[in-house]
């Protein structure tokens, strides 16, 4: 899953709300076993949301986007559904 926040309603804590959202449905309605988001490693906030969520960190991707001419690495974050606490 990902999330994106219009730049004049940033600081609301809208991306965790949508990043809560989506877990509930992928958990509680679609009985999915696993949900996993990855962002730029540059990207503090996204980092901090993927934390909030209770998402554990697994592992960077090394230069595997190729984004505005330079490659990008990713932080993978995930959650099991047996981590979900609803
Ligand atoms: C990144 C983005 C989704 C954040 O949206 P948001 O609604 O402001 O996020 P939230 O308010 O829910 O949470 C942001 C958290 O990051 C923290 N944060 C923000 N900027 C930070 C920074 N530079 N360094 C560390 N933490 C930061 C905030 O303090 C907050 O944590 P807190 O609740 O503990 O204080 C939004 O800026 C955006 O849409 N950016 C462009 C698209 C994008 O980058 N999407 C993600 C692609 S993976």
């Amino acid at each position: 899953m990902g999330w994106g926040v219009s730049q004049d309603r940033v600081g609301n804590g809208l991306a965790t709300e949508i990043g809560f959202a989506m877990m509930r449905l992928a958990f509680d309605r679609l009985r999915l076993h696993r949900v996993y988001a990855q962002c730029r490693v540059e990207n503090a906030a996204s980092c901090r949301i993927m934390t909030k969520l209770g998402m554990r960190q697994e592992g960077v991707l090394r230069e595997n986007v190729l984004a505005r001419g330079e490659w990008w690495s990713s932080v993978q974050c995930a959650i099991l559904s047996s981590e979900w606490s609803g």
